[in-house]
Parts: C-alpha cells; structure tokens; sequence
C-alpha cells in the first residue's frame, strides 16, 4: 500500500508497487527488525534502485552472432558512469552497485543533519576527476526535508556534472523532499521505492523507517 501521495511527480520514477517491493518494505519499516535482516532487505531494495538506474543508461546499437550462428541486433552500454555515495547512510547503496557495475568508480560526500537543527551541514567531499564526462548515480537512502540532497547536488554541479546525467537513487523520500530538491534542480531524475505522506516535527519521514544510517551500521 502507498504511504503517501499517489498522484505522478514529474521526473520521480516510483518504483513499481508490487507485492513483493511492499513486503520488503513491511520489513525495513518495523521497528522490531533486526540489524542483519534490515540490512539483507534493505539491500534488495537497493538492487532493484540501481537497476532502474540501469535503464536510464543511453545504449548504442549493436549486432552480435549467437552459437547458432545467427545475428542478434542488440545494444550495449554507452558512457561511462560513477556512483557517489552521502556519507553515512548513502555507503549502504555502494555495495549493491558494485555488485551490478564490477569496478564502478564511487566519490563520496560527507553531509549530516544538524541534529538540532536539521540543517545539512557539507564536511568533506572526494570525487573521480573525470566525474564531469560521467552518468553519476548519486546514493542516499532518505529524502526528509531535501536539504542533504541539495547541498550535494551543488558540488556535483560545482564540479560540471550536468543535471541530466545525474540519477539520485532513494528509498525513501516525501513530497516536501521532492518539491524542494526539484525546485532547485528540476531536470534530476529521483528514482525512489517509496513516498511518505510526509515528515514529523523532528523532521524525520512519516511513517518511515527511523534513522536509516543507525539501523544499517549501528543498532
Ligand atoms: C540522513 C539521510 C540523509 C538526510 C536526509 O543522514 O541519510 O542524508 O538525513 O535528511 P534531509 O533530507 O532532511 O537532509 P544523516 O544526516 O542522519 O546522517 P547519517 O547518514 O550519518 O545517518
Ligand atoms: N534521516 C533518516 O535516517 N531518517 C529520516 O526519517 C530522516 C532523515
Ligand atoms: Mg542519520
């Protein structure tokens, strides 16, 4: 079941809702999952963001002969790409992508929350030098108010990266996140599992899942 708004964000690809994807997220959600299956689940969440990822990727062309002998006109990748994870909770998705992309190069950002606050505050940031010629798969698990994503969307953006190469996988957002990130950055491609109906007064989404980054590496 939707948690939140159904109707069609533009440029957010949900994906789709079927049983299995709800069921993955019954499990994540529940305050009574442990660390080991929030992490297993988690992960095949992240596989199936990743893949959809994948299909964003331009293709060329391309005519192969199977062992029959026959031609096969098919298509392969073209351009090159690279994962950059939010540190801490975006290190999660890091695994699952180099398990579908072998070698794939990932640049890290490091932003908290200001626990106080909310606000997002930048640390630190290591980023491939050729990032700029790449399709950059930008990896946080939570959309709240949008602030993190923004503030790493601009150091993507100060290092040339253009908007239409950039896909921001997610597995969890809400409209408030959505309309602010794409008010700044409209022509961003957000693929996400999962829209909440929104967040609560700590900023955290509702219903959510908690503090993604504890659950995954600490609790
Ligand atoms: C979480 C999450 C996002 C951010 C989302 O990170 O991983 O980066 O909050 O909130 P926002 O949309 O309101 O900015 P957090 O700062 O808790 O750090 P962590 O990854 O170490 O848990
Ligand atoms: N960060 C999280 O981990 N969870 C939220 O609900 C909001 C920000
Ligand atoms: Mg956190």
């Amino acid at each position: 079941m939707l948690t939140g708004p159904t109707e069609p964000f533009k440029n957010v690809i949900l994906l789709p809702q079927t049983n299995q994807l709800l069921a993955l997220y019954t499990i994540i959600r529940d305050q009574n999952t442990k660390r080991t299956d929030f992490c297993f689940y988690s992960d095949r969440i992240i596989r199936l963001l990743v893949e959809e990822g994948l299909n964003h990727m331009p293709v060329e062309a391309k005519t192969i002969t199977t062992p029959t002998g026959q031609t096969y006109d098919g298509v392969s990748f073209l351009g090159k790409i690279c994962g950059v994870s939010i540190v801490r909770a975006g290190e999660s998705m890091e695994q699952p992508l180099r398990d579908v992309c072998r070698s794939v190069r990932i640049g890290k950002i490091l932003i908290q929350r200001n626990e106080e606050t909310a606000e997002a505050e930048l640390f630190y940031e290591k980023l491939p030098e050729d990032i700029h010629e790449r399709n950059v798969f930008l990896l946080d698990p939570m959309v709240a108010t949008g602030g993190s994503a923004i503030v790493a969307t601009k150091v993507l953006l100060e290092k040339g990266v253009k908007q239409e190469n950039i896909f921001f996988l997610n597995l969890v957002c809400c409209k408030e996140g959505i309309d602010l990130y794409h008010k700044e950055f409209p022509n961003i491609k957000i693929v996400t599992g999962a829209i909440d109906s929104g967040l609560d007064t700590k900023k955290y989404l509702n219903p959510g899942l908690g503090d993604f980054g504890d659950r995954y590496f600490c609790i």
